[in-house]
Order: C-alpha cells, then sequence, then structure tokens
C-alpha cells in the first residue's frame, strides 16, 4: 500500500506507518523562518515486536499518541528508538515514557544529552540500551539496523535502516521544513528547494561529515527505496536527485552566482549595492541583489549554497555595522560556508568603520576576501560608483573560475 491513510496514521510499506505530527502553524524553528510550517516525523514499525523510531516536540505529544493508537496501543511498544537527543524529536519521550515501559535504543552521546534534557524529572528506571553502528534490533520479520551520523546534526545524531522494506530513516539529514498532508516527494513537487534552504542553514558545516556519511552508505550495501526524514515528506521517487544534490553541497560545488548582500539607512549603500549587481549581470552572471531587513537569514542562505562569490555592504551606524549586517554575519560564521569568496562595501559620514568589521568577521568565517572593500563617504559619485561596478566585474569573473 502506497501512502495509504488509514486515519492520520500513513502506511509507508506493510507494518510500516508515519505517526508524526505536522506544525502548520509553525512559522520560527530555532531562528530558521518557517512559511510553511514544518513536521515532526515519528515512524512506527510493527513486526513481531514494535518499534517507535523519534518522537515530536513536546508540545505534539497527543497529536503523535492520538496516531499511534490507531494503530496500537501505546503501551505495547517494545522499543523506542531516539535517533537524535534534539527537542524537536525527543521533547515528548518523557509523555510517551507516562504510557509505555519500552526500552530505548540511543547513542552514548544521545544517553548523555538525555540526561541534560530530562534529569529533573527522572529517567533513571527507564531501561536504555545503547548502539552503536552495525548494532542490529530484531522485531522478528523486521530488522533495524543502527548508523551513527556525528553531526549529522548534534553530536548523537543516527539513522536507523530497515532491512526488509530498505527505508532508512535518516533523522534531520535530507528533511525540509514544509507542513503539508501528504507524505511522499512525488505528491507534492520539485522538493529540492525546499532541501536546499535546509541543508543551506542545518547542515552546511557538516559536509565533511556528511560525505563520510554517506561513504559508510556505500560501504554498508545500503541502497533504500524510501528515505523517510525527521522532517516534511519522504524521499521515494527522487531518492538519485536527492543524494546527488546531498553530494554537490557537502563538496561546496558552486555555480556562476553572485549575491550583492546589504542594508541601508538612507540609500547610499543601496546605490552601490545596486552598482555592484548590474555590473556582475552585464558580465554575465546570475545575480541576486538581497535587502538584509527584506529577506530572510535562511533565504539568503539558501542563495548562497550555489553562489561562488558574494558582496555585503553596510552603512557605518555608530562606528560600526547595522545591525542586520551584524546579525547575517554572527548567522554566516556559525555556518562557514565553503569555497565562498567576498568583498565589504558601503557608505559612512564621517570616522567609517563598518566595512573593516565586515571585513574581520569575513575572515571569522573562512571566506576568502578578494580585495579592500570599497568605502564612500555619504553618496557614492563617478569614480567610486566605477569602484563599485569593477568590483561587480571581477566577482562575476571570480565566479566563473
Ligand atoms: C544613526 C546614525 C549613526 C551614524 N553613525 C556613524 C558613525 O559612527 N560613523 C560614521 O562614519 N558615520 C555614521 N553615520 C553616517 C552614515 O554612515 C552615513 O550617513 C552613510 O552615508 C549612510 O549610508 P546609507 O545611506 O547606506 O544608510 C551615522 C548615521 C546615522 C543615521
Ligand atoms: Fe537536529
Ligand atoms: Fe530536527
Amino acid at each position: 500500500m502506497e501512502s495509504g491513510e488509514r486515519g492520520g496514521a500513513v502506511e509507508l510499506a506493510r507494518g510500516v506507518y508515519w505517526v508524526g505530527a505536522i506544525d502548520w502553524n509553525g512559522r520560527d524553528f530555532h531562528g530558521f523562518t518557517t512559511p510553511e510550517g514544518t513536521t515532526y516525523n515519528a515512524y512506527l514499525v510493527v513486526g513481531e515486536k514494535t518499534a517507535l523510531i523519534d518522537t515530536v516536540k513536546a508540545d505534539f505529544a497527543g497529536e503523535m499518541l492520538e496516531r499511534i493508537r490507531e494503530i496500537i496501543d501505546p503501551a505495547k511498544i517494545d522499543y523506542i528508538v531516539v535517533n537524535h537527543m534534539e527537542m524537536d524529536h525527543a521533547g515528548a519521550l518523557a509523555e510517551l515514557k507516562e504510557h509505555t515501559d519500552a526500552s530505548i535504543f540511543i547513542t552514548r552521546r544521545g544517553r548523555d544529552i538525555l540526561d541534560g534534557y530530562f534529569k529533573p524529572s527522572g529517567c533513571d528506571d527507564w531501561d536504555f540500551q545503547i548502539v552503536r553502528t552495525g548494532d542490529q534490533l530484531i522485531l522478528g520479520s523486521k530488522t533495524l539496523v543502527f548508523l551513527e551520523a556525528t553531526m549529522l546534526h548534534w553530536p548523537d545524531s543516527m539513522e536507523t535502516f530497515l532491512i526488509e522494506n530498505s527505508i532508512l530513516f535518516s533523522n534531520d539529514a535530507f528533511g525540509q521544513h514544509i507542513a503539508t498532508s501528504k507524505r511522499y516527494d512525488y505528491e507534492v513537487g520539485d522538493l529540492i528547494p525546499a532541501a536546499a534552504e535546509y541543508y543551506a542553514n542545518i547542515l552546511m558545516p557538516f559536509g565533511v561529515p556528511l560525505l563520510r556519511y554517506l561513504g559508510r552508505l556505500k560501504e554498508y550495501g545500503i541502497s533504500p527505496k524510501q528515505i523517510a526524514p525527521s522532517h516534511g515528506v519522504v524521499w521515494k521517487r527522487d531518492l538519485d536527485k536527492i543524494l546527488k544534490a546531498y553530494t554537490t553541497w557537502a563538496n561546496g560545488k558552486v555555480r556562476e552566482k553572485v549575491l550583492v548582500i546589504y542594508d541601508s539607512m538612507w540609500g547610499s549603500t543601496e546605490i552601490m549595492a545596486k552598482e555592484i549587481a548590474e555590473a556582475a549581470r552585464k558580465a554575465g552572471v546570475e545575480v541576486k541583489l538581497l535587502h538584509l531587513r527584506k529577506n530572510t537569514r535562511n533565504h539568503i542562505m539558501k542563495e548562497m549554497l550555489d553562489s561562488a562569490a558574494f558582496a555585503i555592504g553596510s552603512p557605518t551606524l555608530n562606528n560600526g555595522i547595522f545591525p542586520s549586517v551584524g546579525d547575517f554575519l554572527a548567522y554566516l560564521k556559525g555556518l562557514r560556508p565553503p569555497k565562498k569568496k567576498a568583498a565589504a562595501f558601503g557608505s559612512y559620514g564621517w570616522g567609517g568603520g563598518a566595512v573593516k568589521t565586515i571585513e574581520q568577521e569575513l575572515k571569522n568565517s573562512g571566506v576568502e576576501l578578494l580585495e579592500p572593500g570599497i568605502q564612500v563617504r555619504y553618496r557614492p559619485e563617478g569614480s567610486e560608483l566605477e569602484m563599485c561596478r569593477d568590483l561587480g566585474r571581477k566577482l562575476a569573473e571570480i565566479s566563473k573560475e
């Protein structure tokens, strides 16, 4: 049965059910703006024994329990697999444990994190089984294999493969932040943009562990027929597409694309931004002009994922950068986009300061500085505009290399 509805639960294969929750109105996921909401996916695997893979955010425990009850009394769950202890997947664990004595299968690091979250309410009487890569959990006719996926997304992250049905429960990897009543990729159109935005904002710093992990899937001969992540929908039609996209992103592959990212108080920095962008466009590359208070951080990072170079501009405000520019640079520093080249620009009035601060922060983010930034006193004109055009052309040339 494909995507067969059985009440609110969805059967992905015989005896395998999605029993997660849909966060239709979630608009902020720890700083990631989610205009389309998200889902927290939990999966029930029913063999002779029953395992629940992941739970949901605490507020959605009731919704998950309702879906589980359509299949089985929660008291009959034998095992709970905790792929990742972050609260969007493990938050409902405490409430779930009030209904079941199920043993918890978790990595050593996950167990430590669990202590950090649940100690005050007490989890000392819970039964834990610490698992490592290659360990199996046999449910009778169904077998789960655990695969540690360190740093995808936290130190404890793990994925679980259901051998008989070839389903990889990949937790945060391959996710997308969209709320939908559909459960499969082929039911919702092109998912790659949503997956790219998710990757750029959640997994971008972890390209190296990701490539190692993808290699290990091959080593273990795991070629899933379905990839069931913990956010968004299940990959079934576009498996090759998403695996290829992840390899491309993790390798930091870029194309002929330039971003001009900026903010402006009285329009001077904006004139510079437009001049840079227009010159790059005329040089024949794709350009995106992105105002920092009119675009979300996560949208800009999605655009950055496949761009080769960018310019970032700020007016000087009280000797430093504009707050939205600071916000973005702090975010960028954490995500450390690989293989990017950049330059700074901005307008100032007297002492200046913004361009210098931007350059320092770009260096701290592992971004290669192309040339000293352009600083213009008040409105740019004549030769200053020419310098902006030169920068635009240079960014375009660099992105063609
Ligand atoms: C609230 C405020 C604070 C400013 N502080 C500084 C400053 O500390 N140093 C400086 O060189 N210019 C300062 N300026 C001047 C601006 O940097 C200058 O007007 C610049 O042209 C603004 O660029 P924009 O048109 O892109 O906003 C300040 C301007 C404003 C409105
Ligand atoms: Fe996570
Ligand atoms: Fe997550």
